[in-house]
């Protein structure tokens, strides 16, 4: 049994925010390896105006692929009720929405205001109807905002709040753009659980100012469980100045094995995904420390 839950959201926000394109069945093959390391949720693409970013055109086909491989969610991000469609017509198993705290963030990453983002949440919780895929709402910019600066907590606690009401599944929250420390981290995921309890659910952190793991660390001692993390740690938002990428998968790994947090995740494994990673994709640079670095001699992954 896992004792943390690490969705992968390298194909999606690493890749938006790459370089150079992955060409689409080294996507497929990348996909694949991760779900044989032992990931059991991928973040696999969004479904945006494909000329507003060209890395993400491919989604739909990568969604059809991804949903044949066993034991795997399968997450998609959706910026409206159009992508929402697209989503569900693809067959996406968890759609995902930005939902900005920040004014300035919002307007520049979806044209819309945060309430106008969380109303068009709440049309695509009614359109899923019972049956539909899972609904997620990650507050973005919640720790801070590269366009607006301070973003205030009772703004991420009221969005947060607006957002459980309307009926998603589950609600996160995102350091956009590595502002957040440690302290921060502790004190706003406690201020949204009192508020919405376990409707709070992952963490999505970047680790622009190299506080990733210590986040992490800090949201998993406030209950956190469910984390999301970018192989490589590609990633960050074309919408967002300055951001960068998402806290390691594989430093995420090591640092809960060795505590002994059972993670399901193969590191080994993991390694293969990663050369896949980079044959997919090689005049980008990827980063981690402990792949760069080798496991410590005697590592024993968590019983
Ligand atoms: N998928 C595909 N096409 C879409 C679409 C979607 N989800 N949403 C809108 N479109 C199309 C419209 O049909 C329209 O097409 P047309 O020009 O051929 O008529 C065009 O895109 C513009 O539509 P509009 O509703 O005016 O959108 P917009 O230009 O105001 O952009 C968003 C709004 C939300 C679509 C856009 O800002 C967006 O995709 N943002 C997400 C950015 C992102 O992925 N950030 C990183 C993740 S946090
Ligand atoms: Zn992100």
């Amino acid at each position: 049994m896992r004792q943390i839950f690490i969705c992968e959201v390298g194909p999606r926000d690493g890749l938006q925010n790459a370089h150079h394109l992955m060409p689409t069945e080294a996507k497929k093959a990348w996909i694949a390896s991760m779900a044989a390391a032992g990931i059991e949720e991928i973040e696999v693409g969004s479904f945006v105006p494909p000329k507003l970013i060209p890395a993400m055109a491919d989604t739909a086909e990568i969604v059809a692929f991804a949903i044949g491989i066993p034991n795997l969610k399968v997450v998609a991000l959706a910026p409206n009720v159009r992508g929402f469609e697209r989503a569900v017509a693809a067959g996406a198993q968890k759609i995902t929405f930005p939902v900005s705290a920040s004014r300035a963030h919002s307007l520049a990453n979806v044209r819309m205001t945060p309430e106008q983002m969380a109303d068009e949440v709440r049309k695509c919780v009614e359109l899923r109807g019972k049956e539909g895929p899972q609904i997620e709402a990650g507050v973005a910019t919640a720790f801070g905002c590269t366009m607006q600066g301070e973003v205030p907590e009772d703004d991420v606690v009221r969005l947060a709040v607006m957002l459980a009401e309307s009926g998603v599944d589950c609600v996160a929250l995102a350091d956009t753009v590595g502002y957040a420390n440690p302290a921060q981290i502790r004190r706003l995921f406690k201020r949204v659980k009192a508020e919405i309890g376990d409707k709070l659910e992952a963490a999505h952190l970047h680790n622009t100012r190299g506080l990733g793991l210590a986040n992490a660390l800090a949201a998993y001692e406030e209950g956190v469980r469910h984390f999301d993390s970018s192989m490589g740690g590609l990633g960050g938002c074309p919408f967002a100045p300055g951001a960068s990428g998402n806290v390691v998968t594989e430093d995420l790994v090591f640092m809960f094995e060795s505590m002994g947090v059972r993670t399901g995740v193969d590191f080994e494994k993991l390694m293969a995904a990663r050369k896949l990673l980079v044959a997919g994709i090689p005049d980008e640079p990827v980063y981690g420390h402990t792949p760069m670095a080798g496991l410590p001699k005697g590592f024993r992954a968590a019983a």
